[in-house]
């Protein structure tokens, strides 16, 4: 492992990303021993004009104990921790185009250096843009002439970006050039936060370390896969956002689509980050192009009371999709990607549906097929649907499951926030769970034109009620997709 000081400086400090995920995950990551006192600091870096202890008042105002953080150490030793983590912060106001700011930025970063380097070690230095795209580029030009790091003893200086990465093919394609000129790949860490889902890095275990899997997972055995987004509240507070992009661009073009190429991948040559990183583009690039049948958009009632909504936004709160992978593996699977706001449940889950069984004797007893379901969140879990003898004296069948849920299997573990993973990751210098500049243009080149189509208003959002499950088309098109929902069934998590 690397030694020597390390600086994480979160630029955007006093917005709503810096305070609700990336504070919280460095105060986990410091909590867990993950942040060395003698070696770390951290800097806040916005433009409003105020103390390290204003700003440390602020993160402090927020809740740094995640509902999932059951087990976290309540009451004073953790006020303890939080006024420790705290103290490791400091905090330079400028503006995200003016030298001065980063000049004094890199001053700051530099005397920490050299105090806390007393045996010389090399300097590493991690920025983190919580800012809206459009300053990335001005920022990045900043970073790199002002407070980059040039100690001669080694290091490095690499940047943390969020979505939206661009509206499309040609607006993402011209972000990536303006940063690419100024960084190389392996500085850049494009986070998307899903890949840092615990169930979605079980994906790669649990497709290619396991017998089960391999002669199933292919087109002569799966009749279609969903992957699927709900949640149950709209887009209160964030319609402004919301608006420009849509569920397109905000879900399924990075986090369900991102979750389809772990699903659809073949088998990496190992497990660097850049050969995990060549199948997920083979993968996008395998897609074919979406047909206007195989898409059903919808908007909630209600959606355009928000005041910060134009009264005749077309923009998607839900919309369905079918994705066809034209390769030899997938050949006439549709992968059904649905995502939607102010629906009925939150959860997020992939659900892999088997065919019918050839020859069924038990086709009269009318049961359900078999399925395989990833459950992302909340109550993470895996299981299989099959059919069973219901126990009892009579020969009759039923549906049951073979239930892999964490909270009964792992009890007591903590399954730490994607983000704490992500940020450990960036600081270890591994790509594998960000976005790698080719897969983003390919990721662009499949919604691009269906997106511009939308925009234009050429293809129509339809209505449905909020706490629905969305369009009824929605569910005709999942039909026509060979979707088959069993009847009288129901998984429920289990409660400890
Ligand atoms: C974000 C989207 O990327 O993901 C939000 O912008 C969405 O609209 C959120 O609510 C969902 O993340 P999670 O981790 O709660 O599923």
């Amino acid at each position: 492992t690397e030694t020597g000081c390390l600086s994480i400086i979160v630029l955007g400090a006093s917005g709503d990303l810096a305070k609700k995920k990336t504070f919280p995950a460095l105060f986990n990551l410091y909590r867990q021993g993950f942040l060395q006192l003698n070696e770390v600091h951290i800097f806040g870096y916005a433009r409003t004009k105020i103390s390290d202890d204003e700003l440390r008042d602020r993160i402090r105002g927020y809740d740094f104990v995640h509902p999932t953080h059951k087990y976290l150490p309540q009451g004073k030793e953790n006020t303890e921790n939080v006024s420790n983590f705290l103290q490791l912060i400091k905090y330079v106001s400028g503006a995200y185009d003016a030298p001065e700011g980063f000049q004094a930025l890199d001053n700051a970063i530099s005397e920490h250096e050299i105090s806390k380097n007393s045996t010389k070690g090399s300097s590493r230095r991690l920025f983190y843009l919580a800012l809206p795209p459009s300053v990335y580029p001005q920022v990045c030009k900043m970073i790199k002439n002002h407070s980059t790091n040039k100690s001669d003893l080694g290091g490095w200086t690499r940047i943390v970006v969020e979505k939206p990465f661009g509206k499309d093919l040609a607006s993402a394609e011209e972000l990536s050039s303006q940063i690419g000129e100024l960084f190389e790949e392996p500085q850049i860490y494009r986070i998307d936060h899903y890949l840092g889902k615990e169930l979605v890095q079980n994906l790669l275990v649990l497709r290619f370390a396991n017998r089960f899997f391999l002669p199933l997972w292919n087109r002569d055995n799966i009749d279609n896969i969903q992957i699927v987004f709900r949640e149950d509240f709209g887009t209160e507070g964030r319609g402004g956002y919301f608006d420009e992009y849509g569920i397109i661009r905000d879900i399924i073009q990075n986090h369900l689509l991102q979750v389809l190429c772990l699903v659809a991948m073949e088998k990496p040559v190992s497990l660097k980050p850049e050969h995990i990183r060549d199948e997920k583009v083979k993968v996008l690039q395998s897609v074919a192009p979406i047909l206007d049948e195989e898409v059903v958009l919808g908007q909630y009632d209600g959606y355009k009371d928000d005041p910060t909504v134009p009264d005749i936004s077309n923009t998607p709160t839900f919309a369905t999709m079918i994705l066809r992978i034209h390769n030899e593996r997938w050949e006439g699977v549709p992968f059904i990607l649905k995502a939607g706001k102010a629906l009925n449940s939150r959860k997020a889950e992939i659900r892999v549906q088997f065919k019918d069984v050839p020859g069924d004797i038990f086709k009269c007893q009318k049961q359900g097929r078999n399925e395989f379901v990833i459950r992302l969140q909340p109550s993470e879990a895996m299981y299989m649907k099959l059919t069973v003898k219901k126990p009892g004296l009579e020969m009759s069948t039923v549906q049951s499951e073979l239930d892999l849920s964490y909270t009964q299997r792992y009890q007591g573990v903590v399954i730490p926030e994607a983000y704490e993973r992500l940020i450990l990751d960036t600081i270890k210098g591994d790509q594998q769970h960000f976005v790698r500049r080719d897969e983003l243009k390919a990721a662009w080149e499949i919604f691009t034109p269906v997106l511009h189509r939308i925009d234009k208003g050429e293809f129509k959002s339809l209505p449905y009620k909020p706490g629905s499950r969305g369009p009824a088309e929605a569910d005709k098109l999942l039909e026509r997709a060979g979707y088959v929902q069993t009847h009288g069934y129901i998984w429920i998590p289990p409660t400890l």
